[in-house]
């Protein structure tokens, strides 16, 4: 098999009805589907170059040399499968701060399984490369997909039914999000080790994984009916529901600073005067604001106002994970 160099892009997502928790740690399966929005604007390319002449795989995001990792580690799961033992050169750039809740790992490890399964000559489904970039990091899975996206826990020990799949393409609901940014360092307490922390010391985890089942159902059938206020009360409650789970741990995670509630606060305020807009937040301080068409300008003015908010992006709905070069 002919192996040769190749790009992809992947675009963030950003989860509506929230993954937080395992079922398997060495697969990476989660104990609870989620619901996901992919982004057009923040994305991830990330070039794999197949180099006989380096000992181990090198990886570099963002011009600076990291530890492989997780990155060899899913490379390995793709040379198994391509009989192929090369060692590989990965550069991945993010186009948007790393590794501050803004969901880099989904979008980086899309981009590298999309890349790396081209390089290394493999023709893969998207729900193959959804259940391998899974392995890197579990919403991994949602951004190989397009617009609006379901996870499935899965229920096979082999995590071979722990994959994404599509709801909605972007166009078919172009809503918009403002992604506030208040703090542009690198977050305390990683997804990962928060979760575990949660689970192993929250009392509020069990009930948590149990509710998410009715969450789905809910915002599948309110993006079904583009019913957007019935998206915008599950996505909240998700969202509030996972940071209580959080917060009940020992000791509490705390992700949010005074302008995250401030902007949470803002996004409320503007629903009740009218505008198409609930919030979201994940592991880290920064506020997703997901809007009807139309609106984000507006709601990311009102954003922007906020004290300690120090940038502001708008941006919609994307597309999934593809190539973008290649043999
Ligand atoms: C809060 O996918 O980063 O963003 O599977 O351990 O790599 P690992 O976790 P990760 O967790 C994402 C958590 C979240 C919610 C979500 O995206 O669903």
């Amino acid at each position: 098999m002919s192996v040769q160099q190749a790009t992809a892009r992947a675009g963030a997502n950003i989860a509506l009805v929230k993954y937080w928790g395992k079922r398997d740690q060495q697969l990476n399966l989660p104990a609870a589907g989620s619901i996901s929005i992919t982004l057009a604007g923040l994305e991830t390319r990330t070039t794999v170059t197949p180099d006989p002449s380096l000992d181990a795989d090198c990886f570099v995001l963002d011009d600076a040399e990291q530890p492989a990792g997780r990155v060899g580690a899913v490379l390995d799961l793709l040379r198994e499968m391509a009989g192929e033992a090369t060692s590989c050169r990965v550069e991945s750039v993010n186009n948007f701060p790393t590794g501050a809740g803004l969901a880099s790992s989904a979008s980086g490890f899309a981009a590298l399984v999309t890349a790396a399964s081209q390089a290394l000559g493999l023709e893969l489904s998207e729900a193959k490369r959804s259940e391998l970039a899974r392995r890197g990091s579990g919403s991994a899975a949602r951004s190989i997909f397009g617009g609006f996206v379901e996870m499935d826990a899965g229920q096979r020990d082999d995590g071979s039914d722990a994959v994404a799949h599509p709801l909605l393409v972007a166009e078919d609901w172009p809503l918009e999000v403002v992604v506030a940014v208040t703090d542009c360092g690198s977050k305390a307490v990683g997804s990962r080790d928060g979760m575990n922390h949660t689970m192993r010391t929250s009392p509020y985890y069990p009930a948590w994984v149990e509710t998410v089942a009715g969450d789905l159902d809910l915002a599948r059938r309110a993006i079904e009916a583009r019913n957007f206020e019935v998206l915008a009360e599950v996505s909240e409650h998700s969202a509030l529901k996972m940071h209580a789970s959080m917060l009940a741990a020992r000791p509490g995670l705390v992700y949010w600073n005074p302008a995250t509630l401030a902007c949470i606060h803002a996004v409320r305020d503007l629903r009740a005067a009218g505008t198409g807009v609930f919030f979201t937040v994940d592991a880290g301080p920064q506020v997703k604001a997901v809007c009807l068409p139309g609106e984000g300008e507006r709601v990311a003015q009102a954003l922007g106002k906020q004290k300690g908010v120090a940038k502001v992006m708008v941006t919609g709905l994307g597309p999934g994970a593809l190539v973008v070069t290649g043999p």
